[in-house]
């Protein structure tokens, strides 16, 4: 929120510091609001899951995210950081109260959430009513960056459409021409799906038949026999976290791994490696990142997560990572004030960031610009294969910024 929709009560003494300061800033010409001049710390949600199958997805970006400013000596924009944690549980229905619990209880300067696609419209739709700044580190709703884009919401990780549109034609490619897909039904599974199926049935493959199972259930059984009655060529699928952990190893347990190829979005095996074992080993799958990504960043990034969390870093902690890189820009551009939006944003649009992932930069949209990889699992790692797709952009379709 704007600092002067703040409520302060400051003492005679600090007023007379901040006032002090303000002289100053005022000789240069600048006039920045009394949070700033008394030295008051940045006030940053996390809107992530703590808990259920989606935990460590957000616990990973929670803890790049803060790798970052402890990078920058604590501080994004030379202002000091200050953390609330708020757990979405990856809960639509709970999306509206816990965004206002921030923005409007908390006041935070700006959110940083979430994870999952249902819980992140909720949130855009209170961030756009109350001019709130929201930077999405994960969630890939299209929606978020199309018809519901605004200036104040932005986004770190990827839309839906992206990672699943270009294995649309690695599938095609690699010869398979009748295709079955399953995901969780919901907006993540769906969009993925449906970018999937548009470069998919582009290039003149078949889908069979598109399963769903409920979020987040893991009970695949019944879907299982399904794909070994239809015997398709091969299956496109999105899970992630534990849900991601248990399809991997019901798809080997069920005899269909050495018969029917499983693909996916990269989710699918990312962050999950280690639980999913020899079970996940040959999978391909499309992502805009791969472990062994072979530039600066990634090596002392992946170097840098392991030393303060003794864990492997994963695309969740690199959107986590990218999202305080940007913050940062952007509060530089503006002399540490989140009131000087203008020029907050326009330092963001033309951010460009030497990631972990490689190049990235930001669209009309607010959306990230990325390289979509090409990775198979081999040796417990996601390796990479071929860039599947330079430089892609979101659509961005239905939003106004962009057209
Ligand atoms: C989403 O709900 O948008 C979502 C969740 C987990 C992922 C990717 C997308 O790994």
């Amino acid at each position: 929120m704007p600092d002067k929709q703040r409520i302060h009560t400051p003492s005679r003494r600090t007023l007379l510091k901040g006032a002090s300061a303000m002289a100053a800033f005022a000789a240069l010409g600048r006039f920045p609001s009394p949070a700033i001049a008394q030295g008051a710390p940045i006030k940053i949600g996390f809107m992530l899951p703590y808990s259920g199958t989606y935990t460590k997805l957000g616990k990973y970006i929670d803890h790049a995210f803060r790798l970052n400013v402890e990078e920058k000596g604590g501080k994004l924009g030379g202002r000091t950081v200050e953390y609330v944690q708020v757990d979405d549980e990856s809960e639509p229905a709970k999306a509206t109260d816990n965004m206002n619990r921030l923005v409007a209880r908390e006041k935070v300067d700006v959110v940083v959430g979430t994870v999952h696609s249902g819980v992140a419209m909720g949130m855009v739709k209170v961030a756009r009513d109350a001019n709130a700044l929201l930077i999405i580190p994960n969630a890939g709703a299209n929606a978020a960056t199309g018809p519901m884009c605004a200036p104040n919401i932005w986004r770190t990780s990827f839309s839906n459409w992206q990672p699943g549109f270009p294995m649309g034609k690695v599938m095609y490619d690699a010869g398979h021409r009748n295709v079955m897909t399953i995901t969780w039904r919901y907006a993540a599974g769906q969009e993925m799906v449906d970018a999937f199926k548009e470069n998919y049935t582009k290039a003149g493959g078949n889908i069979v038949e598109e399963l769903y199972v409920p979020f987040p259930q893991v009970e695949f059984q019944a879907l299982l026999t399904r794909i070994a009655t239809q015997k398709p060529d091969a299956v496109f699928s999105f899970f992630a976290g534990g849900g991601a952990v248990k399809f991997v190893k019901d798809y080997a347990a069920a005899g269909l791994k050495n018969s029917i190829p499983l693909y996916g979005t990269g989710f699918l095996t990312d962050g999950t490696l280690e639980a999913q074992g020899a079970d996940a080993e040959g999978i391909k799958t499309t992502l805009h990142y791969a472990d062994d990504l072979d530039n600066p960043a990634n090596k002392a990034f992946i170097a840098a997560f392991k030393k303060k969390t003794g864990e492997d870093a994963d695309v969740y902690a690199v959107q986590g990572y990218d999202t305080a890189t940007l913050l940062d820009i952007g509060l530089k551009a503006a002399g540490g004030d989140v009131a000087a939006r203008e020029k907050m944003y326009a330092a963001m649009q033309a951010a460009k960031i030497d990631s972990p992932r490689g190049p990235i930069s930001f669209s009309k949209a607010n959306n990230v610009v990325q390289n979509v990889y090409l990775r198979e699992v081999k040796g417990g790692m996601n390796r990479y294969v071929s860039i599947a797709h330079a430089a892609l952009a979101d659509p961005a379709r239905g939003c106004k910024l962009a057209s």
